[in-house]
């Protein structure tokens, strides 16, 4: 597969920010047991991530703008550019030591999303999409589950706490859908939960109260390798709404229409 140059700033930002995170993750082994725990430790890993990505980018692409969860915007001189990056999606999993995070970085050109790198240091995979060149696994090309009723349908979605967005309708989703679906998981990363949409393990995948760097890598992953994303209207708007439904056309379609009516009191 022929990677352009941009991807390649990506790839080697999130290599040798994972090497980092990846030692830090076998300390939390050793964390878990101690009265202390290790969320200050979690916060620390996730700035250092956070700042390392950031000067590999910058190195790179001096002049890029920089949304980060950690340091929120910074502004470049470039106005057309700007990088999205969560340097750990998936907190809850990394503190527990559950292997199941990564570090997002999407690149941002004129207010469309056109190339994404979510990768798993833990288990090393990484995902790649660039716009109109496909969305790969390591070096496997991706396409969405064929999948086309929703009862055969294995779905991920997010189990939000009572105190964030409108618990009850998110309750009535939940319920409404697990009536109609094969099965429903909750994995606690959202980058990796669009990244296997695009892998076909997972057929479709929603939630609420999200924020850019949470979905900008993996929306384009899945559209990459064939999928639909919208959010929760069936609009364009994922990353300003902060809520995303992606899957097969079919899958996507019906659970939209699902949504929609368990969204209705
Ligand atoms: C979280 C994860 C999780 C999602 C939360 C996000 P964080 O990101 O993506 O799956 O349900 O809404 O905030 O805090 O681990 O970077
Ligand atoms: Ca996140
Ligand atoms: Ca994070």
């Amino acid at each position: 597969m022929l990677r352009s140059a941009t991807l390649n700033v990506m790839l080697k930002a999130a290599r040798k920010a994972a090497r980092i995170l990846k030692r830090d993750f076998g300390e939390i082994e050793h964390l878990q047991v101690s009265l202390k725990g290790p969320a200050n430790f979690v916060t620390a890993a996730d700035r250092r991530t956070e700042q390392i990505l950031h000067e590999e980018l910058e190195l790179a692409r001096p002049g890029y703008g920089f949304l980060g969860e950690e340091g929120g915007m910074r502004t470049g001189s470039d106005q057309t550019h700007r990088w999205i990056v969560d340097p750990i999606d998936g907190t809850m999993n990394f503190l527990h030591g559950i292997p199941h995070f990564a570090i997002s970085i999407a690149l941002e050109r004129e207010g469309t999303i056109v190339a994404g790198v979510v990768y798993n240091p833990a288990s090393d995979e990484l995902f790649t999409a660039e716009r109109g060149k496909g969305a790969y696994l390591n070096d496997q090309r991706l396409r969405v589950a064929a999948r086309k009723n929703i009862s055969e349908a294995v779905v991920a979605c997010a189990l939000p706490h009572p105190s964030r967005g409108d618990f009850d309708r998110a309750q009535r989703e939940h319920n409404t859908v697990q009536g109609k679906v094969a099965g429903l998981r909750r994995f606690g990363a959202a980058s990796l939960d669009l990244a296997w949409v695009a892998a076909g393990r997972f057929d479709a995948y929603w939630e609420r109260n999200l924020s850019p760097w949470d979905m900008a890598a993996g929306l384009i992953m899945v559209r990459e390798a064939g999928g639909y994303v919208t959010d929760l209207d069936g609009g364009d708007t994922m990353l300003a709404a902060g809520d995303i439904l992606a899957g097969n056309e079919a899958v996507h379609r019906e659970l939209l229409r699902v949504l929609k009516d368990a969204g209705k009191t």
